[in-house]
């Protein structure tokens, strides 16, 4: 027995995870979610955001009950779900919010936190402001059940500055709730006492990185921690503190209503549930819609955003998770799943559900030089490789999109992202390289042909852009211009000495 064990795991390549992929056969085809499915019921604010609208579409229903089952209830509950974060890391919530409990947490005098992720500032990304909209009192709902699995004193929601409208249809469900009695001294009649307070951020990206975000709410500079020590142990003014995504949070009662089977029944293994996904650029109807996870990107283009503008032959790639996931060209547009797995093994990423589509008629490498250009100026700048690459990844970014570069300076760019991955305090520097990284696997022989054209256009190119013609030829040039390189000097242009 042992032996048959041992011999069918040694046929699994090494180092492969050991997740869902896209090699493995669905076991069926996902999406279509059932209206009667749909967790939110008002994302097009169709209805009343308020707490009659809310209480008449099923929220706040026997959250007592919830409530006193317990924080190991709870949390086992949203394990069993398979509910992972929806911020963009989609790390498993139930042991996320299990850190919270550690041994002896009882004797901890210290208040505990709750804090949600209301920053959303991924470009592209437009779910949590729907929430935020139109169902409100489901995440003021899920504040109390997933602080009461955390054991929290209170919730704090940070809530990015523009939104005022979202802003202000939260402070009323909040208001609204207190005044039911849903949340406060004696929750729900629970017995646990909680609060929930709005605090408005000032619209920097970086307040959406959960230590930047504690350091914003205690009043400092957004700048994110070095960890360990982990929120869980010392977190918003010291105090042990989850940070989560509204969405993941506002998920959390029905899931607790409705059950863990229910929730896991959508999506495959290790992917499950329903998720909002953002639809937005060369489409037909951009749209935000609540979907089964796993449904394949092409269905959901096709089914709810009117398909790609010109037909789906007219489609040149697409940003299937926010901007800081790479861009997949068309072919591989037809194959993937919307979720964690498949658009990893496919090399991008869920993200935040945030599918930017875009046809043939854009200029895809002026597409990423911008978010070069967003990156360059959201970086905090605590640390080096992120403060000066995203500077140097805009300013060759920038070049490229023109043509004005050299064709080593790509690789050299590869080689830049390569040492900003994976080697500073947050993962905005990942965000930084990776489009940038799509972009040279997906499209560089539209690169080099900018860098050609240019070439043949305007002559030979120094390393740093610099035209060989507008050198001044009595100058010795250094070598590290690449001036020396036959490639680079136009025809009848003596590039050096
Ligand atoms: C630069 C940066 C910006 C981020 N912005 C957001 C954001 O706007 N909203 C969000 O929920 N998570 C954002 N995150 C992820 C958070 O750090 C954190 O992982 C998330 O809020 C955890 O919630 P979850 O467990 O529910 O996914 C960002 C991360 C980074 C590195
Ligand atoms: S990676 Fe960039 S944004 Fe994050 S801490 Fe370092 S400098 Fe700041």
């Amino acid at each position: 027995m042992l032996k048959t064990a041992r011999s069918a795991r040694s046929v699994r390549p090494l180092g492969r995870r050991n997740l869902a992929t896209v090699q493995e056969t669905p076991v069926r085809r996902y999406g279509g979610l059932r209206d009667q499915d749909r967790i939110f019921t008002n994302a097009y604010l169709r209805h009343d955001h308020g707490v009659k609208g809310a209480l008449s579409r099923g929220d706040w229903h026997r959250t007592k009950d919830i409530l006193l089952k317990g924080d190991s209830w709870i949390i086992q509950t949203i394990k069993d779900s398979g509910l992972r974060g929806r911020g963009g890391a989609g790390f498993p919530s139930g042991l996320k919010w299990s850190f919270m409990n550690k041994s002896g947490w009882e004797k901890d005098p210290r208040p505990r936190y709750l804090v949600v992720n209301a920053d959303e500032g991924e470009p592209g990304t437009c779910k949590d402001r729907e929430i935020l909209r139109g169902d409100p009192h489901k995440l003021v709902e899920g504040c109390l059940v997933a602080g009461r699995a955390m054991n929290a004193t209170a919730a704090y929601i940070y809530i990015r500055g523009e939104f005022f409208q979202e802003a202000s249809h939260l402070q009323q469900a909040i208001t609204e709730a207190y005044k039911a009695g849903f949340i406060g001294k004696n929750a729900c009649g629970s017995g646990y006492a909680f609060d929930v307070y709005v605090h408005r951020g000032a619209g920097a990206y970086i307040c959406g990185e959960e230590t930047a975000l504690i350091e914003s709410l205690e009043g400092k500079q957004g700048k994110p921690r070095l960890k360990p020590p982990f929120p869980a142990d010392v977190g918003l003014f010291g105090c042990p503190t989850t940070v989560a995504n509204v969405e993941t949070v506002a998920v959390a009662p029905t899931i607790c209503r409705r059950g863990s089977s229910w929730f896991a029944g959508f999506g495959r293994e290790r992917n499950q549930g329903t998720k909002l996904y953002c639809i937005s650029g060369h489409v037909n109807n951009p749209c935000v819609i609540e979907e089964e996870m796993s449904i394949p990107l092409k269905e959901l283009i096709e089914k709810h955003a009117g398909g790609v503008r010109g037909g789906w032959d007219n489609l040149l790639g697409i940003i299937p998770g926010g901007c800081s996931v790479p861009v997949l060209p068309r072919p591989k547009c037809e194959e993937v799943l919307m979720d964690f797995d498949s658009l990893k093994d496919a090399q991008s990423g869920l993200g935040t559900g945030a599918v930017i589509v875009m046809d043939k008629s854009t200029d895809i490498v002026a597409a990423i030089a911008r978010f070069s250009q967003f990156y360059k100026h959201e970086s905090c700048g605590q640390c080096t490789p992120c403060r000066e690459g995203t500077t140097w990844m805009m300013n060759m970014m920038n070049r490229f999109v023109e043509g004005r570069g050299h064709q080593r300076e790509i690789d050299m760019l590869l080689e830049l992202t390569k040492q900003v991955e994976g080697r500073t305090i947050c993962a905005l520097g990942d965000a930084a390289a990776w489009p940038i990284q799509g972009l040279m696997r997906h499209f560089r022989p539209e690169v080099e042909k900018r860098i050609a054209d240019f070439r043949a256009r305007e002559g030979g190119v120094l390393f740093g852009g610099r035209l060989a013609r507008e050198v001044d030829p009595t100058l010795a040039i250094p070598d590290n211009l690449g001036g020396h390189l036959p490639e680079v000097s136009a025809p009848g242009t003596q590039a050096t000495p």
